[in-house]
């Protein structure tokens, strides 16, 4: 079990290539979906991982549950490698880990009441008795805000959102150390939306478990994440804490991602200048040399040549846990601006 100090998860060097077209004229393409991705994740902490579609968050949030074999890397949870464990070595570790998918219509098995979707780790791990069960899996659904007499009902039954919040209580059901949610929302109709969000976060700080929050959406993210983690193109960008990350972001991307996100309040809106990414994401069968975000990037690269053949590492630029992977951001020295900071942060140092 993780003590203070020990993180639930740590993710090293992760790499996940998946190679496509098998005996066809095209075989043996590699997509390199995750290219040596590292994190972790302390005890109660909520890291949220974004990025655009095709970025490589399901990849990452699939290798940590191993329903996906790493091509390369290290995955502990809560100190135990588990990167390359069987089935069967798995089995004691699953408990401490759950995952809530994307789909809510498709992740429910049509066959079994809601009861018995959220009954059933409990009871493939024999974490009560039977007796016990029916109890457990009441206070369950109450947890999750749903009425108890839904768990007699099957998926198909269901809104969106209640199948959702059945998810929520199975994963939850064997009090996992660490939760997996892939945009747990994004499937949902915006007006249930913040209904989830704000379950998931009541059972958060009741529960206290740690959690990868998955989203392609920063203020999602933003309403519920200790930390956030920005992927681009199989790699991470940049790591910060979620206010240091929305108020002085330094990755030329994040600060594309933060200018393209809505702001709700009109006045901040008319003090930030917006910058436009221009072109889609490259493939990532053949992703560019050196920084994967320079045919994109909005910024000077004749100060910065090595950035077609070097890969940018992923440093401290603070000293306190603000990591940037760009050649042009370095450490100490002030981002480069694309975005205005709001009025009531200008005046903040940096420091
Ligand atoms: N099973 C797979 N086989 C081949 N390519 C895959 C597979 N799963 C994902 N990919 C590719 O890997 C990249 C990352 O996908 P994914 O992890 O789903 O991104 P995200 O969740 O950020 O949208 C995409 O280009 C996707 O097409
Ligand atoms: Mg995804």
């Amino acid at each position: 079990m993780s003590d203070g100090s020990q993180p639930v998860l740590e993710v090293e060097g992760l790499v996940k290539h998946f190679t496509i077209g098998r005996g066809v004229a095209n075989s043996g393409r590699v997509v390199h979906a995750v290219d040596g991705v590292s994190f972790s994740i302390a005890p109660g902490e909520v890291l949220g991982l974004v990025g655009e579609s095709g970025s490589g968050k399901t990849t990452v949030g699939y290798c940590v549950n191993r329903l996906y074999e790493p091509t390369a890397g290290t995955i502990r949870l809560d100190g135990a490698d588990i990167t390359h464990l069987s089935r069967r070595g798995l089995r004691p570790h699953r408990r401490r880990m759950h995952i809530v998918f994307q789909d809510p219509y498709s992740s429910l098995n049509p066959r079994m009441t809601c009861g018995q979707i959220v009954g059933e780790p409990i009871r493939l791990h024999g974490l009560a008795r039977r007796s016990a069960l029916e109890g457990r899996v009441v206070e369950l659904f109450d947890s999750v805000g749903l009425r108890p007499e839904l768990r007699f009902r099957y998926p198909h039954e269901l809104s969106g959102g209640q199948r959702q919040r059945v998810g929520l209580a199975r994963a939850l059901s064997v009090n996992p150390s660490l939760l997996i949610a892939d945009e747990p929302v994004s499937a949902l109709d915006v007006s249930v939306q913040a209904s989830v969000l704000n379950l998931m976060r009541d059972l958060r700080s009741e529960l206290g478990f740690s959690c990868l929050f998955i989203s392609h959406d920063l203020a999602t993210v933003e309403y519920l994440c200790d930390r956030v983690a920005v992927m681009y193109l199989g790699k991470i960008v940049e790591v910060a804490p979620r206010e240091e990350l929305f108020a002085r972001p330094k990755h030329p991307y994040t600060q594309a991602l933060l200018s393209a996100a809505l702001e709700p309040d009109p006045d901040l809106q008319r003090t930030r200048s917006r910058v436009v990414l221009e072109g889609d994401i490259p493939s990532p069968i053949e992703p560019p040399s050196g920084c994967r975000f320079r045919t994109r990037c909005p910024l000077e690269h004749e100060s910065a040549p090595r950035s077609t053949d070097e890969e940018p590492p992923l440093v401290d630029v603070t000293g306190r846990g603000h990591l940037v992977a760009c050649h042009l951001v370095r450490r100490g020295s002030e981002a480069p601006r694309l975005v205005e900071p709001s009025p009531e942060l200008a005046g903040a140092p940096d420091r």
